[in-house]
């Protein structure tokens, strides 16, 4: 629990108390838009870019599951790590017959979640919110089909990616699918970053190095998924999903 602590409370994205603030939860989506425009940079709006690079991972997950998951429905998701819910959001307008929960540990980032869905019409199937630790959640084992982890574990230290990955073996039933998407070290834009804008990245992210060192696809197979295998879903970033056997 220390460790914990300690990792979640360092200064990051240039804000003294991390994700435990007003400004860090006000400023969220405006930081999500600006990574899918360095993303996407030939996108005609923010909007067009957001909507290609969620829709190619949701295409991602979906094929993943499609092929590996025996048929299994999908009837809940959990999105570990919604801050103030944009993914959350793109996985229940896809999947539109599950029930969808977005679990953040920042109270900050999940109250304006909340307050967004509650400026859009009711939708036919409410999103869930939840306060806890990705890590050890205390929700029931084999309770959801697909557990999303998008863009929170360049932001991890590797104990933590390996306790989000173990958790998420726990949560999903037999067939189900996990899918983890974030920076690729593959990428030839992120390769080929100024030295100058790559140290400046890692100011504000501590855990960069340890994301990159780390083979998520090892972390996965270790925790017992099969059928590990990653896809650029854009230039870049990677969607890296596996299957908890049958
Ligand atoms: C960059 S944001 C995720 C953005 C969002 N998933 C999206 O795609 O728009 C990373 C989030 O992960 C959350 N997070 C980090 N470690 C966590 C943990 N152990 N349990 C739950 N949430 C965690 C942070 O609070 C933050 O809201």
């Amino acid at each position: 629990m220390t460790s914990f602590r300690t990792d979640y409370l360092n200064p990051f994205h240039a804000y003294d108390e991390g994700n435990l603030s007003w400004l860090a939860a006000a400023e969220a989506e405006a930081a999500t838009m600006s990574m899918v425009r360095r993303a996407i940079p030939y996108a005609s709006s923010l909007e067009e870019a957001n909507k290609i690079v969620r829709g190619n991972w949701l295409q991602a997950i979906e094929q993943h599951h499609q092929k590996y998951s025996g048929k299994l429905k999908i009837e809940d998701i959990l999105d570990i790590g919604c801050s103030v819910g944009v993914s959350t959001r793109f996985l229940v307008d896809r999947f539109s017959s599950a029930k969808v929960t977005g679990l953040d540990l920042s109270p900050y980032f999940l109250a304006v979640a909340q307050f967004k869905e509650k400026e859009r019409a009711q939708r036919m199937n409410p999103i869930s919110w939840i306060h806890a630790n990705g890590e050890s959640t205390g929700l029931p084992c084999k309770s959801y089909d697909i557990v999303s982890l998008a863009y929170v574990l360049h932001e991890c230290p590797r104990r933590a990616i390996v306790g989000l990955v173990k958790e998420a073996f726990r949560l999903l039933r037999p067939g189900g699918t996990i899918a983890l998407t974030d920076n690729s070290p593959k990428s030839k834009i992120l390769q080929e970053l100024s030295p100058v804008l790559f140290t400046l990245m890692k100011s504000t992210e501590p855990y960069l190095d340890e994301y990159y060192l780390t083979d998520l696809e090892d972390v996965m197979k270790e925790a017992g998924f099969v059928n590990a295998c990653t896809l650029l879903t854009d230039p870049r970033h990677r969607t890296v999903m596996g299957t908890v056997p049958r």
